[in-house]
Formats: structure tokens, sequence, C-alpha cells
């Protein structure tokens, strides 16, 4: 029996919508708080290859999640590639720039980012023989224009402007280094299906802040690009492409890149997107996440109308972007319990 996420993908519609949660491993879990403790900080338990396979499977003990995704981050690469990362604890990541030519020339290339990133491949292995057997493994890399608002900026910023400027001041530098960081996604993704990833999805959390025909070049094509390449060596491997805010642009996604299934945020309506966008393939979503901090009957009645918007074709259910650290984890059941009994 092929697992469900498995037959979602595939372009089949279920009678329940398989699930799990962006984020689904994270701070709003007691449990991942003592495991996080005991690794010391963010990075040294995405590095713990037992660690990280630990909180991977936290969600799925406590909920029986559909799938579980590989527990890492987006900016393992750009770390991989030589930058300096570090989380400052109730701010976010911060990391050194790469504005000038120079700085760019010294960012490695090829095969040198699996030095770093083994540990990662590890833990993918781990998972592969720890998980239940119906779950489904799904693998992660940040989008090029993601990462690198994250690398141009040294951090996260509310509007993506400095990597809005470089693109206008330096168009060269800015598309080597959208290049680059396709390349090296490839070369990571590519790793972790050999590892055992049955599904990778590729996270575009900004790309609602390009527009027109730069959301063509720098958000479609890379998707395009990387989802082609990983299908020639690995075909029939799964990819679901996540344009965060990309509005009107969720339309023809599927076709313009090759991806499986498009995941939705909650800018849009479920009904909408059933009419516009699984008509080209399986969607994932779009529950907004603040239903996780809420919880009670508009959880419910929410939930219930986006299984029913998209229950006429291939569906995922999931939230519209992570779920957040002030969560109650009883509001998770709550969702899991009505996608699963109606
Ligand atoms: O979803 C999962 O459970 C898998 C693991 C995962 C994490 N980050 C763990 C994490 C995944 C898939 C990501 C993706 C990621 N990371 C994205 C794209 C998705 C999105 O949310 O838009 C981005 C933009 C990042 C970069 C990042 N990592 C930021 C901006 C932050 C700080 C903000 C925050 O939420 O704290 C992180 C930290 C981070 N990544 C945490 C987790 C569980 C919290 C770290 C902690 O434990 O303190």
């Amino acid at each position: 029996m092929t697992k469900t996420i498995l037959r979602a993908l595939a372009g089949e519609t279920l009678p329940t919508p398989p699930i799990w949660m962006m984020r689904q491993a994270g701070r709003y879990l007691p449990e991942y708080r003592a495991t996080r403790a005991e690794a010391g900080d963010f990075l040294s338990l995405c590095y713990n290859s037992e660690l990280a396979a630990e909180v991977t499977l936290q969600p799925i003990r406590r909920y029986g999640f559909d799938a579980a995704i590989l527990f890492a981050d987006i900016l393992l690469l750009p770390q991989a590639l030589g930058v300096d990362l570090w989380f400052v604890t109730g701010e976010g990541p911060r990391m050194t720039t790469v504005t000038t030519q120079a700085e760019f020339d010294a960012l490695g290339r090829g095969e040198m980012i699996h030095d770093t990133l083994n540990p990662i491949y590890e833990t993918v292995r781990l998972l592969r023989r720890d998980l239940p057997e119906e779950t489904t493994l799904i693998g992660f890399a940040g989008a090029p224009w993601t990462v690198a608002t994250y690398m141009i900026a040294g951090q996260g910023t509310k509007d993506q402007g400095p990597a809005h400027a470089l693109k206008a001041e330096n168009r060269g530098l800015f598309e080597a280094l959208i290049e680059r960081l396709t390349e090296a996604t490839i070369d990571y993704l590519l790793e972790q299906v050999k590892a055992g990833a049955e599904v990778v999805k590729i996270f575009d959390s900004w790309a609602g802040s390009l527009q027109g025909e730069d959301f063509d070049r720098y958000a479609t094509e890379p998707a395009r690009i990387i989802t082609g390449e990983l299908k020639s060596r690995f075909p029939g491997l799964p990819v679901i492409a996540f344009p965060r805010q990309a509005g009107d642009k969720y339309v023809g996604f599927h076709k313009a890149t090759g991806a499986d299934c498009v995941a939705l945020d909650d800018s849009v309506s479920a009904a909408w997107a059933a009419e516009h966008v699984q008509v080209s393939g399986c969607v994932q979503g779009n529950l907004a996440s603040s239903h996780m901090v809420t919880g009670g009957e508009a959880l419910v009645s929410e939930t219930r109308a986006i299984v029913q918007a998209l229950s006429n074709g291939p569906h995922i259910f999931n939230l519209g972007h992570g779920i957040t650290p002030d969560a109650d984890p009883a509001n998770v059941q709550l969702m899991i319990d009505t996608v699963r009994g109606g």
C-alpha cells in the first residue's frame, strides 16, 4: 500500500487528505524544548544527527502525521558555502553578508558543501530507519531567492530591501549569487534523496516580494531548474514548491516549474485555489497558523471549509505557514481530528 502523501502527490484524490504541518517540530512542543536544551542551541541541534532525528520524530509520535519533515534549516546551505551563521535568541538568524564581488568570490562551490552538511544526510538515514512505514519523509531546501535575501541582508528583513537593492545596483552579481545557490541547492537535495528523502520541498518564503518578470526569473526559473535536475537524476521524485505569497502567480506554477505540488499560503482562499491552481495538480495548505493559537469553533469550521473546498482534487492538508511557538498543542490535535473525523 502506497503512502497517502505519495498518492496525493501522484495526483490521486483521497477521501481524507493526508496531513502534516510546517514547523511541526518546534518550540510549541515541550519535548522539543527539552531536546533543544540538551543540544545547547538551535544550530547544535541541527548538526546533531541523533537529536535532530529525535525532534523530527516527536510530532509523529504525538500526533501521527502522515509526513515527517527533516529537522534542519534553510540557512545551513549558505553556512556550508562559507558564510558565518548564528542565531540571536528571540530575534532570529544573523550571518556575514555577501554584497560585493570579493565576498561572492570567497564562497565555496561544488562538493565542498557536503563537509558541513554530512550530519544532515545522516539525520535522513536515521529517520528512514526509525520512521513508521506509513510515514513519508520530506527533505527540503530554501529557494535561491529566499536564501539570497538572508545572505545579502545578513538577517531577516520585512521587505527584502537589501536584496532588491543589490538586484537593482549590481544585477550581474545578484544573478551570479542566484545561480550559485541554484547549483548548490541541487547538490544538497540530491544528497538528501540519496540518503532516503522520499519527497523534497523548496521553500520560497519571500517569493511574494518579487514582482512581474522578477518573479519569473528569480522564483519560477530557479524552481524549474532545480526540479528538472532532481527529476532527471531521480525520475518520479515528487517535488513540492512553496512560492509563498505568490498570489496570481500561483496560477500555472505547477506547469512552469514541473513541481508535483504547490503549497499555498493563507492569503488565497481554498475555493479560488481549487478553481485556479488545483486544476493543474496537487495543492498543499492552507489553514492560517493563528488558529493553532486561538483554537475553538473557528478552527473547526475553517478546517472543514478548506477540506471541503479542495475535496475534488489532490490535496495535502497543511497550514499556510509555520506553526508559531505560542500555539497550543491541543489545537493541533483538534485540527487533525477535524480533518480525519469530518
Ligand atoms: O518544518 C519543520 O519542522 C522542519 C524544520 C525547519 C526549520 N526551519 C526549523 C527551525 C524548516 C523546514 C525551516 C525552514 C526555514 N528556515 C524557512 C522557510 C520556511 C518559513 O518559515 O518561511 C526560513 C525562512 C528559515 C530561516 C529561519 N530559521 C528563521 C527566520 C528562523 C528564526 C525565526 C523563528 O521562527 O524562530 C529560524 C529558526 C528555526 N528554524 C527554528 C526552527 C524550529 C526555531 C529555532 C529555535 O528552536 O529557536
